[in-house]
């Protein structure tokens, strides 16, 4: 009696999940997401219920502004220089790949990124957005042409406000003329990254990372810091420029009356977005769109990014600590984990001491932004660099 009665159960189950099964099969290719990221999303922003913000973090007295008068950069000053602890390495080999891979952040939302991505991750998949204007291309870029961008030439693009041809055609670099203004406004600046975007569109590149012309790249960092995600998920990488989000009145999605709190990444101090992200940015982002999103909600270009990416897409902010700006003590920054980060940056408000402390062949003097002294720890066969060992001789 119990014998056929679970004999007919399980039957029972057999044919259930065989039939479910079946159901399943049916149903996988209305589940599958949609078409692939070739080309831009539908140009119609979705109105989305509105949300008060991120979930998390919610504790923090509201700041109004988004401060950045002067620069594009907003951080709490000096606060929490850390060491990026998690990469390993001191140094890698010339110019070349990533250290092995390790274990680094998880995107938001849990999944473990990475481990799937077959074909690694090459320099050349990422863009490199310098953002500079017509008075730095002698003192400021003239240093990171001369360092970094040299080892990433084809995948930098320098925008700025001015022609210089000469520039282009001794160094070979690509310089973009934005036609934007030169003035240190929040229009000039977004103005510039409207037209970053553009390009970085334009260009098919996996990634997109923004940087300043007071901003190192080690390049070897940031491959494998990247490496660990994948351009199609939807990541926004960089430094948060505060400890709390920051609270804006919402004028895209409503009439200006609720606000919403967002994290952002500080500009000086670079971040990156991966391509995913960057094309469902698009409808207010793309072709201008960016200029009148920044002047609706009239934040800085780095707020409006977060804006975007945060309160729009309801995409969180991966905060890391790798990346660094003017606005920190920088000499705090532990010695040995200087080359371990991805950004370095020098200098602030009048304040030509505030580089990162490591020793090398240069001097304060002769190098008193350090970024010569960096890039010869980390490509020492470069021709300028000092050839050290027997006696300090310079070629
Ligand atoms: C800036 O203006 C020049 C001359 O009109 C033009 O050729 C160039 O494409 C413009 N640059 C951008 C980024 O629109």
């Amino acid at each position: 009696m119990m014998h056929i009665a679970s004999v007919g159960v399980s039957k029972v189950c057999f044919l259930f999940s065989l039939a479910f099964c079946g159901l399943l099969l049916l149903l996988i290719p209305a589940l599958r997401p949609s078409a692939p990221q070739v080309d831009l999303p539908q140009p119609r922003p979705q109105v989305r219920p509105s949300r008060v913000g991120p979930p998390h973090h919610t504790r923090a007295p509201a700041v109004s502004v988004c401060a950045g008068g002067t620069d594009s950069t907003t951080e709490l000053n000096g606060s929490s220089v850390q060491q990026g602890g998690s990469l390993s390495p001191k140094r890698w080999p010339k110019s070349t790949g990533s250290p092995a891979r390790q274990a680094l952040p998880v995107v938001k939302g849990g999944e473990l990124s990475g481990s799937r991505s077959h074909d690694p991750l090459e320099l050349k998949d990422i863009f490199i957005a310098v953002k500079t204007t017509r008075k730095y291309h002698k003192f400021r870029l003239e240093l990171l042409i001369q360092t970094w961008v040299s080892q990433a030439k084809e995948q930098t693009y320098i925008f700025t406000d001015g022609e210089d041809k000469e520039l282009q055609m001794r160094t070979g670099v690509n310089i973009v003329n934005t036609n934007c203004s030169a003035a240190h406004t929040r229009q000039a600046l977004c103005c510039k990254m409207s037209v970053e975007y553009d390009k970085f569109i334009e260009s098919q590149k996996k990634w997109f990372c923004h940087v300043d012309d007071d901003n190192y790249v080690i390049l070897p960092s940031l491959l494998q810091v990247l490496s660990s995600y994948h351009h199609s998920q939807d990541v926004y990488l960089g430094r948060p420029s505060l400890d709390h989000p920051i609270e804006a009145a919402e004028r895209v999605k409503s009439d200006g009356s609720v606000s919403v709190k967002f994290w952002f990444a500080t500009g000086g101090a670079g971040f990156c977005i991966s391509r995913g992200l960057a094309l469902k940015m698009s409808p207010w982002a793309s072709l201008g769109n960016f200029i009148s999103t920044a002047e609706k909600i009239r934040l800085p270009d780095d707020c409006t990014i977060g804006y975007i990416i945060e309160a729009l897409l309801e995409v969180t902010l991966t905060h890391t600590y790798l990346f660094h700006s003017h606005l920190e003590n920088l000499p705090k920054l532990p010695t040995e984990s200087v080359l371990n980060q991805v950004t370095l940056s020098y200098g602030g408000f009048e304040n030509r001491r505030n580089v990162v402390s490591i020793a090398g062949g240069f001097s304060l003097v002769e190098d008193p932004t350090r970024f010569k002294t960096v890039h010869c720890l980390l490509y020492p066969d470069t021709d300028w660099c000092p050839k050290l060992k027997p006696h300090n001789h310079r070629n």
